[in-house]
């Protein structure tokens, strides 16, 4: 986030305290590793811009089985079925793609051994937990503020107001609890109430977890008596300053499905709500803009670009040392 959307942000979702640490990214310490304030605050950097190897979804399952044409970092990618049912990239040698989710997730290989992110382990997408939504919005924008989105939750009163998510204006102090997971971080609410009116219907013996994970993946999990959902996020790079947020999710009350286009619909409004902002944003990297990082809610933001820079330096001998360490954030919302 750049210094003055960092600053409005936080002032507007953070506990009015004016002591609030201000750190920017060069001078914030990182836990394990070497210390960022020896790196150069802005670009030609990898801790800016999309991982170029990472695995990204590019399209639904369906479409690709029917032919489809997409995009990932400029390429353009054709998807179709082979003779055997596979999903394949014809004449990409450089490019791997699997099916995973109900999604068709590529990423481009060049023999660098550059550590790779694992993709979502959870089986969804198939008959106990199917997919019961699924929408995505092209956003032309720079694809870090993009990703800020997914993890950043003092956006959250300001961006995502609509009914069925927040039922209140009234802010309210959230408290949970985060703690390392691969490649990223989980954050479990500490609070009793939830925050969205469509939460409640899941009972009060319900369990959320936030995981996000390296390079773009928001894996909300949401688990009750008889029920389960996975609500899936993520953020495809498909040009230089043009990205996909893409949302899917996935429940175990298998009827849903009838509700398919209306969720999608639901699904589609709340990713426009972020892409409003993006596009509003002046996005475009700017060389020597330093970044801030105000108190507890900028926390996560701060994570995501210290993960990307332990990404950067981990290799077959020095595996990922995350820097994220447990611990609990606290902000109005
Ligand atoms: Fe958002």
């Amino acid at each position: 986030m750049a210094a003055d959307d960092a600053t409005s942000a936080c002032r507007s979702g953070a506990p009015d305290n004016s002591s609030e640490a201000v750190v920017t990214l060069a001078q914030a310490p990182v836990a394990g590793d070497a210390p960022l304030a020896s790196l150069p605050e802005r670009p030609a950097s990898p801790r800016f811009g999309a991982p170029l190897q990472a695995w990204y979804p590019v399209a639904r399952e369906a479409e690709a089985r029917r032919g489809v044409r997409t995009r990932l970092h400029g390429r353009t990618i054709v998807l179709r079925r082979n003779e055997a049912g596979a999903i394949v990239a014809p004449h990409q040698p450089d490019l791997l793609v699997v099916v995973r989710a109900g999604l068709v997730w590529a990423r481009q290989v060049n023999g660098s051994g550059q550590v790779v992110p694992p993709l979502i382990e959870d089986s969804i997408g198939g008959g106990d937990l199917p997919m019961i939504a699924c929408s995505e919005v092209e956003v032309e924008t720079d694809y870090d503020q993009a990703v800020l989105g997914l993890v950043d939750p003092a956006h959250v009163p300001m961006v995502h107001d609509a009914w069925w998510w927040r039922a209140s204006p009234k802010r309210r102090v959230k408290t949970k609890q985060y703690a390392p997971s691969p490649f990223g971080f989980t954050a479990t609410a500490a609070d009793a109430f939830a925050s969205a009116p469509a939460y409640a219907l899941t009972g009060a013996s319900r369990r959320i977890a936030i995981e996000f994970r390296l390079p773009s993946t928001r894996i909300e999990r949401v688990e009750a008596e008889g029920f389960r959902l996975v609500n899936l996020t993520t953020v495809t790079p498909t040009a230089p300053g043009s990205v996909t947020l893409r949302n899917a999710i996935y429940c175990s009350v298998t009827p849903m499905r009838a509700l398919h286009p209306f969720l999608s619909a639901l699904g589609r409004a709340f990713l426009e709500q972020d892409a409003r902002i993006l596009r509003r944003l002046e996005s475009r990297p700017a060389p020597g803009h330093p970044l801030l990082f105000v108190g507890a809610p900028d926390q996560p933001s701060l994570w995501y670009y210290q993960c990307k820079a332990a990404l950067s330096r981990a290799s077959d001998d020095a595996p990922f040392a995350n820097p994220v360490r447990a611990t609990v954030l606290q902000w109005r919302t």
